[in-house]
């Protein structure tokens, strides 16, 4: 007998969320099921609610979303070696790249590609380990690609100092507060945006200073922050991806004489200031093997275990229960400072 599973569908574009009954499906070669216990929901998830059809996903309702799970491993599939059942893990659910209703995290069962699926520590709780897949994918997405801010991949104990310093803009968010580390571990000088209230937090993620975005005068010292940090400009990742900052970073990185500025605003970026290269996150490196294995094999199950990664932001928990997954939603879209809307299951 199949074993029996439930999921939160977003019904219709523009729609609401509902439980209802879903499939089981057992793992294809090379991936994994996790029993979810906890859940996180991202910006992402309203967006497609909110923007419906104006999206190229979902490509059919109802539909299962969700990318950020945390569990035990249910269920091996061919060829996987580095997880069994039983073990405490965190994942990145691929739906959006795979279309596949088993793929998406907001359900009790969710298929992994195992190469983004990482042991959690048994210090770690799974609301705080759910927090991160995605946000680590988005920030690699931004970091490593030879196209984009090509840094060296992380070491997880031991970072050999690159000589190099970037931006950061918004390291309180979920995503910055990912790449920030990972940036670090790369032997990298973050130099950081975020509200007055967060540096410390953002301090403590390793960032070497933080500045609040919300000054006057802003460019002119995060240029002089940047200038003085030392080392070889190497860009600007833009945690938020909005219109205003891409524009903020690319102002910043012309007066240090051009150069790169990452963001994900799903967009083409124009009236770009002259000397700046403004681009998206590089897609392709969800699938590019170097990265994904020095973030997710060599990176992220030592680094949780000795805590040089970080479980953060906390989590706000909704509550429990996929019921929940609609009001996560709702509070995610209303933001979080410094914190990240989950759901235990
Ligand atoms: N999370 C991901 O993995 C992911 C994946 C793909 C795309 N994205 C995109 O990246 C963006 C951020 O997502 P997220 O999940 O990281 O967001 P989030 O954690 O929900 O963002 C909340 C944080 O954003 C900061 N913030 C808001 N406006 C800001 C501004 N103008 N400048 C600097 N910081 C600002 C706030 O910082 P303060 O409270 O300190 O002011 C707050 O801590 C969204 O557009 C999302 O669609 C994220």
């Amino acid at each position: 007998m199949s074993t029996p599973n439930k999921a939160s569908y977003l019904t219709a574009p523009e729609g609401n969320f509902a439980v209802k009954d879903a499939s089981y499906f057992k793992p294809g070669p090379g991936e994994v099921v996790i029993k979810n216990a906890a859940v996180a929901v991202n910006p992402m998830d309203w967006k497609i609610q909110t923007l419906g059809t104006n999206l190229p996903f979902p490509k059919q309702y109802p539909a299962i979303i969700g990318t950020d799970v945390a569990g035990e491993i249910y269920e091996v599939g061919e060829g996987v070696t580095g997880f069994k059942k039983g073990d405490r893990v965190i994942g990145m659910a691929n739906w959006f790249l795979t279309a596949r209703p088993q793929d998406g995290g907001f359900q009790h069962y969710t298929v992994c590609t195992s190469n983004v699926v990482s042991l959690l520590p048994a210090s770690i709780p799974f609301k705080s380990g759910c927090v991160l897949p995605l946000g680590l994918c988005t920030g690699a997405m931004g970091l490593y690609p030879s196209t984009r801010l090509a840094l060296p991949l992380p070491h997880p104990t031991k970072p050999k100092s690159v000589n190099k310093v970037i931006l950061i803009w918004g390291g309180s968010s979920s995503m910055g507060s990912a790449a920030i580390q990972l940036a670090v571990a790369s032997g990298v000088t973050v130099i950081a945006t975020a509200s007055s209230k967060n540096h410390e937090f953002v301090k403590g993620l390793g960032a070497s200073a933080v500045l609040d975005y919300h000054d006057d005068k802003i460019t002119a010292k995060l240029v002089q922050t940047i200038k003085g940090a030392g080392g070889e400009f190497a860009g600007a990742l833009d945690a938020i991806a909005e219109e205003r900052t891409w524009r903020a970073c690319a102002e910043v990185v012309k007066a240090l004489g051009g150069g790169k500025v990452v963001s994900n605003l799903p967009t083409t970026f124009e009236d770009v200031p002259e000397g700046v290269n403004v681009l998206p996150g590089e897609l392709d490196s969800f699938q590019n093997k170097e990265i994904v294995e020095g973030i997710w094999t060599r990176f992220v199950p030592e680094a949780l275990k000795v805590g040089t990664l970080k479980a953060v932001p906390p989590p706000v928990v909704v509550g429990k229960g996929l019921e929940k997954v609609g009001e996560g939603v709702e509070l995610c879209k209303k933001g979080i400072s410094a914190g990240k809307a989950v759901i235990e299951i």
